[in-house]
């Protein structure tokens, strides 16, 4: 059994057990989690699409730059990350001494599934004289394939940092890398992988809301189909999403994106009116299934008892690191 299997099986084994676990429901999971902090010195950092709950006993809400970002500065102990597996995992490649968990180890991403690294390798190998980038929604083996690694509030300034004539692969995000070579007029070649959550949007039920409401702005994460994109007045990262409906004057927007968001928007200006894309059916899988997987009494738990915990290869975390090193150094760059 090599070491990942290992892993794997030890990682779903205190999954279980810790479905086992009773919790007392008169149990202050809120003030536990915070004394858990103090008595462990660990930081909580969640990702804007996480559950309500779980964002306000956060220390840090971001999106995946930020995230990335706070990772690679902390002096805790541990990282408790509530968002999916690989951004716990690009805490652990930028910290290696600390401790990181996760509530649920299954938390996985469709995009970054939808890229498996032997086929990603084949497909490079076609093309020599292309650099890599990859957006950072993709596992760790992706990473060690890349010459750079991009987010979706540096993605323009990490492209153009490869001259014009350069070919690029990009991975594996086909919209989000349609929409760069639109805006950037770049041709790159794109890995046809997509987020499950952003192609759903209804592009049809949308134009009835903005009937509905005319004075409604809508606002889209670049991970939305071409179509939504061509209509939406705003585009950008969940971050940019969110300093977006502070600062500009409307008072209600379509959000074309996770649903987790809106609570931040919610919280920054009660007065506006956020209205969730709707999707193209009746489920509500605008919600990203992958994230929601991750709960307040799950939180708890992995805190208390330290795990799941991200293990990774060291051969393969200094491989999947020195792209991660480069964006961010383009980002500070770019003072982003
Ligand atoms: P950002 O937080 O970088 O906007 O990415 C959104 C997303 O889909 C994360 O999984
Ligand atoms: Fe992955 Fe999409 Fe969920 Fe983000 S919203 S974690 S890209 S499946």
């Amino acid at each position: 059994m090599n070491i990942q299997t290992l892993e794997t099986a030890k990682n779903e084994l205190d999954q279980i057990g810790f479905l086992d676990i009773e919790l007392d429901p008169t149990l202050d999971l809120f003030a536990e989690i915070e004394k858990l902090k103090k008595e462990k010195n660990a930081i909580l950092l969640a990702h804007y699409y996480q559950e309500p709950d779980i964002q306000d006993v956060a220390d840090y809400i971001g999106d995946s730059l930020g995230l990335a970002q706070r990772a690679e500065k902390t002096d805790a102990d541990m990282i408790v990350f509530a968002g999916v597996h690989f951004m716990a995992e690009t805490a652990k490649i930028l910290n290696p001494s600390k401790k990181v968990v996760i509530p649920d180890l299954k938390a996985g991403c469709s995009l970054s599934d939808s890229c498996p690294p032997p086929l990603f390798k084949e497909f490079k190998e076609q093309y020599p004289d292309h650099v890599v980038v990859s957006y950072i929604n993709c596992s760790a083996g992706i990473k060690a394939l890349s010459d750079v690694i991009c987010t979706s509030s540096n993605v323009k300034a990490v492209v153009e940092s490869f001259p014009k004539e350069q070919p690029i692969i990009f991975a594996p995000d086909k919209n989000l890398g349609a929409y760069i070579n639109k805006i950037t007029g770049r041709k790159m070649l794109l890995w046809n992988g997509a987020c499950m959550v952003h192609e759903i949007f209804s592009l049809e039920k949308i134009t009835k809301l903005k009937v509905r409401h005319p004075n409604a702005k809508l606002i889209a994460h670049p991970e939305c189909e071409d179509p939504i994109l061509r209509m939406a007045d705003f585009i950008g990262s969940t971050t940019g999403l969110l300093k977006y409906t502070q600062t500009d004057s409307s008072q209600e927007y379509i959000v074309a994106t996770e649903t987790g968001i809106l609570h931040q928007m919610m919280k920054a200006a009660p007065q506006k009116t956020f209205i969730p894309a709707p999707p193209d059916n009746s489920c509500a899988c605008n919600d990203c299934p992958h994230m929601k997987r991750n709960t307040l009494e799950k939180l708890y738990l992995c805190m208390e008892y330290e795990e799941p915990e991200i293990l990774m290869d060291e051969e393969l975390r200094l491989a999947a690191k020195k792209p991660i090193d480069r964006m961010l150094e383009i980002s500070k760059m770019a003072g982003l």
